[in-house]
Formats: structure tokens, C-alpha cells, sequence
């Protein structure tokens, strides 16, 4: 039997993680949403393309839990996303209520899933999820990381004229504004990004990833999917391929880079058993300090949860 992945809120980000699995054809995926028919609609559609994108996936949609039994993983996208104007936190009451009670029902179906949290605000989100499963740090972490990587990566290789492939870089922190893009570890097919590029050139690139989810919501009225949606899907796959991917994840710190208590994004190594280890790296002072500034504004927003 395939594993089976579960994937809670068939929107704009739990549609296209969905079609991203199916493509990758190491698991079937069930899709719940609330609302009647959509996650339905979405699942025959999908089904309908595998035959054209060559997978043998089966996506099932439903409006209730039963069909979700035995996943492997949880992957909730459900809940509201930006509107020009707002910033992620603005989302933070209304979302929490729809993290904890989809974490809960989700797990009565399948106690050893591994929770993956993509609403937002993320790293507030993957707190609610945490204390609303119980379960270990370990398999409850949440996607943002890759995708602030990912925008960063294409920027640089913009910049520079070369392939985004070669560009190595993470971005650490919390999913914000006060995110910290970590120019000291960027490379460009091993050479260092500032030997390429002039400091205020890197420092644009830095702010526009920084507000680079703020950019698309401008653009579209609502926020990104495409890129959202393939990253929570490299999360699936190296959790159920165990492939020990070096991905930058949401993960509950416990004393790594000096923070404690709190869900930040930091590279982790992603298998089998979710959150495998977590690397640090050194930073040069100035990261430091903007990784504690992150700190602080994700714990403001973690204050403002009800529980
Ligand atoms: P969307 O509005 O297209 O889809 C959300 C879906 O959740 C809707 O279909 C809605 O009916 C469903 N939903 C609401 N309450 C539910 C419940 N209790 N149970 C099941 N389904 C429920 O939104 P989109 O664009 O897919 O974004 C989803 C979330 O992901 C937003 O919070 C957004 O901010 C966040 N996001 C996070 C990113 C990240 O990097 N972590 C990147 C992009 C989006």
C-alpha cells in the first residue's frame, strides 16, 4: 500500500502541495476542506491528471476525517491567507482556532502522523498545532523557511546571471519582515555571494526577500501558492522518501542559537522521523542580533495567543 498524506485545506497552497506530491507518485493524498464539493472537485480534477503528468497518485477530497486514517503526514494549509494591506500576524485569531481544532481531529485518525503547519502566521501556528497535538518537536514543524529561501535564490540568480540551482543560501528566523536572509553562508557555485556582488546590491536583494510574500499579495490580492505549496511538498517527500534533506524549517528550539521555547526557522535535517536534528551555523554578530530581533517578534505574536 502507498503511504497516504493528509492535506487540510484544498485553497490556492493545499491544491497545488496536493498536485506536487501526486507528480512526485511516492504517496496518495486525501484533501478535506469545509467547504462542499471543492475538495471533491479539486481531487477528480487532479485524478484527471495524472494520465497527462504520467502519476499513478490517487487524490481523494473530502469534507470530513474518515478517509484521512493512517497518514503519514498532516500537512495544514486550512484558514485565511493575506489581503493587501494586512501582514501575516494580522491573521493570527482567526487562524488559530482553525489550526487546533484540524490538528485535533486530523490526529484522531492518525496518531503517528508527523504535523506539517504551512497557515499563518507560521511560526505562532506551528505553536497552536504543537499544543493542540502534544506530541514531540519532533514531528510537529511547520514550511516557511524554503520558501523565503527560494525567493531569496531566485533574486541572487537574477543578479548575478546565473542558474538558481547553483545559488546556496538559507534564511533563517521567523516568518516576517524581521526574517534574516544569511549573506555570510551564500554561495554561488562556491564563491561567495559579496565577492560577486556590491554590499548595497545584496542589501536590496536581502529587504526584497524580506518582503517578498508582501510583494506577490500586492500583485494578486491574496497571497502566494505556487512556490508555498511545492515547498511543503519537499518537506512530504524527504519525510516520507527519509531522504535527510538540509531544509530550512520551522522547528521548536530548545537552546539552538542561544533561543528557547519558541518555533523558528533554522535548517533541519528532515526524515522519517520529521525533525531529525537541527544545524547550527555561526554567524557573524549582525545575524545574531537579527535573528534575536526575530525572536522578539515572534514572541509577540505567540503573547497574543489565546492558549
Ligand atoms: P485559500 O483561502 O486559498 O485556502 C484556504 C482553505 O482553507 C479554504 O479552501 C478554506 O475553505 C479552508 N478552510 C478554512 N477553515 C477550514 C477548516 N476548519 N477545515 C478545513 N478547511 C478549512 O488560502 P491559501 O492561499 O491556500 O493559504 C492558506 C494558508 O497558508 C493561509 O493562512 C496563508 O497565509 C498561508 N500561507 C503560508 C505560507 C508559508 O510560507 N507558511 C505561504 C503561503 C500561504
Amino acid at each position: 500500500m502507498r503511504p497516504k498524506i493528509t492535506v487540510v485545506g484544498a485553497g490556492n497552497v493545499g491544491a497545488t502541495a496536493t498536485q506536487e506530491i501526486a507528480r512526485g507518485d511516492y504517496a496518495d493524498v486525501v484533501l478535506v476542506d469545509i467547504i462542499e464539493g471543492l475538495p471533491q472537485g479539486k481531487a477528480l480534477d487532479l485524478n484527471e491528471a495524472g494520465p497527462v503528468l504520467d502519476y499513478e497518485a490517487k487524490i481523494v477530497g473530502t469534507n470530513g476525517y474518515e478517509e484521512t486514517a493512517g497518514s503519514t503526514a498532516i500537512v495544514i494549509t486550512s484558514g485565511r491567507p493575506r489581503s493587501p494591506g494586512m501582514s501575516r500576524d494580522d491573521l493570527v485569531t482567526t487562524n488559530e482556532a482553525i489550526v487546533k481544532s484540524v490538528t485535533e481531529q486530523a490526529l484522531v485518525h492518525s496518531p503517528d502522523a508527523i504535523v506539517l503547519v504551512v497557515t499563518n502566521p507560521l511560526d505562532a501556528m506551528c505553536h497552536v498545532a504543537k499544543s493542540a497535538s502534544q506530541l514531540p518537536r519532533e514531528r510537529v514543524f511547520g514550511m516557511a523557511g524554503i520558501l523565503d529561501t527560494a525567493r531569496f535564490r531566485t533574486f541572487i540568480a537574477w543578479e548575478t546571471g546565473t542558474s538558481d540551482r547553483d545559488v546556496q543560501t538559507v534564511v533563517l528566523g521567523g516568518h516576517g519582515d524581521q526574517m534574516v536572509p544569511v549573506v555570510s553562508a551564500t554561495t554561488v557555485g562556491g564563491v561567495p555571494l559579496t565577492k560577486l556582488v556590491s554590499a548595497d546590491r545584496v542589501e536590496a536583494m536581502v529587504e526584497r526577500t524580506r518582503k517578498g510574500g508582501g510583494e506577490v499579495v500586492d500583485l494578486l490580492g491574496t497571497s502566494a501558492w505556487y512556490a508555498p505549496g511545492a515547498a511543503a511538498a519537499q518537506m512530504v517527500a524527504s519525510i516520507v522518501l527519509d531522504q535527510k534533506r538540509v531544509l530550512p524549517c520551522t522547528a521548536l528550539l530548545e537552546g539552538e542559537y542561544g533561543i528557547d521555547g519558541l518555533y523558528m526557522g533554522v535548517p533541519v535535517v528532515v526524515g522519517s522521523a520529521g525533525v531529525e536534528r537541527i544545524i547550527e551555523l555561526d554567524l557573524t554578530d549582525a545575524e545574531q542580533a537579527e535573528l534575536s530581533s526575530s525572536a522578539e517578534a515572534v514572541r509577540e505574536v505567540v503573547a497574543v495567543l489565546s492558549s
